[in-house]
């Protein structure tokens, strides 16, 4: 498996990867107009750059020249030695095959070389993506929930992995 970092041009693979991924993932969880709205709010073509610009890395995962998954993340969070992973997601048909883990441990290695001290996510409490942090070494350290507007909320764990150069 390969991992691209993604430029200005490789967005509209992300935006296409979370309309595909984001539906079947938070199906049980989240109304349909919530999804939508998330996904308008975080995967808009305007919203990625924004992202993009604002010094958040994106990655893609490709496998035999297809397109399985991405991650982004941000260096020194809230000016912290902390490496902030705002999304990781990988699809369906290609979940539980090291994917994610490899993912992780790219950002982890990525933030080796920055000196970060920290890896910190956010994810729904719900979503089964719990298990896979957990077994990849997070820990859960607080509970969030953020006001999205229009009414609707995020019901968020927070969870935080050492950065460790023996990973
Ligand atoms: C969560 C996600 C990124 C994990 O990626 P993945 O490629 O499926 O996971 P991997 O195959 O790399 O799994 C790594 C390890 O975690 C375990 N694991 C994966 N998902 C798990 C789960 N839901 N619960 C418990 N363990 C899990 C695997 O069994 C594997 O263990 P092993 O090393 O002993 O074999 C992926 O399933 C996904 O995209 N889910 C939907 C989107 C999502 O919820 N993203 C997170 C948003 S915060």
């Amino acid at each position: 498996m390969n991992i691209l970092i993604a430029q200005k041009d490789q967005l509209p693979i992300i935006h296409q990867l979370a309309h595909i991924i984001w539906p079947p993932t938070f199906k049980e969880i989240l109304s349909p107009q919530q999804i939508d709205y998330m996904l308008h709010m975080m995967y808009s073509p305007e919203s990625l750059l924004k992202q993009l610009e604002n010094g958040h890395h994106f990655i893609i995962a490709e496998q035999d020249g297809k397109y399985s998954g991405y991650a982004s993340y941000e260096f020194n969070y809230k000016n912290e030695l902390k490496t902030k992973i705002h999304k990781i997601y990988v699809l369906p048909e290609t979940q539980g095959q090291g994917i994610g883990k490899t993912l992780i441990d790219y950002i982890e290695n990525e933030s080796i070389k920055k000196e970060m001290g920290l890896l910190t996510l956010n994810v729904n409490r719900y979503n089964k993506a719990v298990g896979f942090y957990e077994k990849t070494g997070f820990k859960t350290t607080g509970v969030e929930d953020i006001d999205i507007g229009n009414g609707f909320l995020m019901e968020d764990f927070i969870m935080e992995k050492p950065v460790s150069k023996t990973n």
